[in-house]
């Protein structure tokens, strides 16, 4: 949107910059004249990488700068279409006086910016590093003043990437781009589900598939659990979740343990949600638990199941929003059976639905559905 400003906020290494370089050429090539400002590489750093990711293009310009009024100098020079800024910590006004990087230069930069890109109706884009929790002179302080915050996320050890709107002045912040970090740059997921269970060994115990929403689109995800063999000697017992809130598994194991007689408070219990995905909905709660039982019991769960329903503190099973999309996601991967709340709505073609009241029934069922052999399609 001309005149518009966002915020890329992600963690140092993610691929903010690559993202940016690649976004701002897919504009260039369209005919926007599109001006790069770097504060934390030299212009040859940049020149490489756009090279080798193939996005040189004789719309988009390159400085190296951080000063604002000179970055507004080249603005007015080139009349931009895109002015993207690589990244706002790094830029200062001498005219603010506070040091460089402070939450002031930080503040005080982007409102300048905000406004030049109002009166100009220049598009803008600011690059904004977020440490782990958040914090520290960070774009948390900025999310008010720009239009749009998105947030690229993922996991640095996988090539996994997510780009998500916190906040969207000028559209929905219900989408979710999904991307892999690869050799020549971000390279779109087209299909993300059969991505996450590429990698899927059938016949495991503890991995249960779930049908999770990550804003409008759903997701297979494999959770994971294991149990730890021995009792706990003295100390309180490992309590180790990845992808998945450890809240939700505290929880999750606890009613196992009061409704359903699943005991593991004495047992060092790790769960993960594989591929480098994070979980972040209650959707997910009946998978995990699933996978904490057959972890236990160490029995495998049919492969060609799927489990998807919030659990209540009394074990019951709760409906959770937009079953009939994930069910149709999961028919689609070549899933079979899928154990849901009572109340869940008609089952899409394809796969078969195991009505359940409460988390011990859950149990039942998936226990009753063993292995047999057949093999999960996720093609
Ligand atoms: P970068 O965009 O510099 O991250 P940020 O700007 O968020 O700090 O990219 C970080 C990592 O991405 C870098 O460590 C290497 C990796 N990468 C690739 O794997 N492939 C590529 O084509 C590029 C450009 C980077
Ligand atoms: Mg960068």
């Amino acid at each position: 949107v001309p005149g518009s400003v966002t915020l890329l906020a992600g963690e140092p290494g993610i691929g903010k910059s690559t993202l940016l370089l690649q976004a701002l050429w897919w504009m260039a090539d369209a005919g926007a004249t599109c001006l790069y400002v770097t504060g934390e590489e030299s212009v040859q750093q940049v020149r490489l990488r756009a090279e080798r990711l193939g996005t040189l293009n004789r719309h988009l310009w390159l400085v190296s700068e951080t000063s604002l009024p000179h970055i507004i100098a080249h603005v007015d020079a080139l009349k931009p279409d895109v002015l993207a800024i690589d990244s706002i910590q790094t830029m200062h006004d001498p005219e603010l006086g506070s040091a460089p990087g402070s939450v002031a230069q930080v503040r005080g930069c982007t409102h300048h910016l905000v406004q030049q890109a109002k009166a100009r109706d220049l598009t803008t884009v600011c690059v904004g590093h977020v440490t782990k929790d958040g914090a520290i002179a960070g774009p948390r302080v900025l999310e008010h003043i720009v239009d749009t915050v998105l947030s690229f996320e993922g996991e640095r050890h996988h090539s996994l990437r997510l780009l998500r709107a916190l906040k969207h002045r000028f559209g929905g912040t219900h989408d979710l781009g999904l991307f892999e970090m690869a050799d020549a740059g971000l390279e779109e997921v087209p299909d993300p589900s059969a991505l996450f269970l590429t990698d899927r060994h059938p016949g495991v115990a503890g991995s249960v598939v779930a049908p999770i929403m990550d804003g409008q689109r759903p997701l297979l995800v494999e959770v994971q659990a294991l149990v730890g063999s021995d009792e706990n000697r003295g100390g309180s017992p490992r309590r180790c979740a990845q992808g998945l809130d450890p809240g939700r598994l505290a929880t999750v194991l606890a009613v196992l343990d009061q409704r359903a007689r699943v005991k593991l408070a004495s047992l060092d219990v790790h769960a993960l949600a594989a591929g480098g995905v994070r979980v972040v909905e209650p959707g997910a709660d009946l998978a995990l638990a699933l996978a904490l039982t057959s972890a236990s019991r160490d029995t495998a769960i049919a492969d060609d199941l799927v489990a998807c329903g919030e659990i209540g503190l009394g074990g019951e099973l709760r409906q959770v929003g937009q079953m009939s999309r994930r069910l149709a996601e999961a028919a689609r991967l070549g899933f079979h059976r899928a154990i849901v709340p009572e109340s869940a709505p008609a089952a899409p073609d394809g796969i078969e639905l195991v009505r359940v009241r409460t988390l011990p029934d859950a149990i039942g069922a998936a226990m009753a559905h063993r292995p047999e052999g057949r093999r999960m399609l996720a093609k």
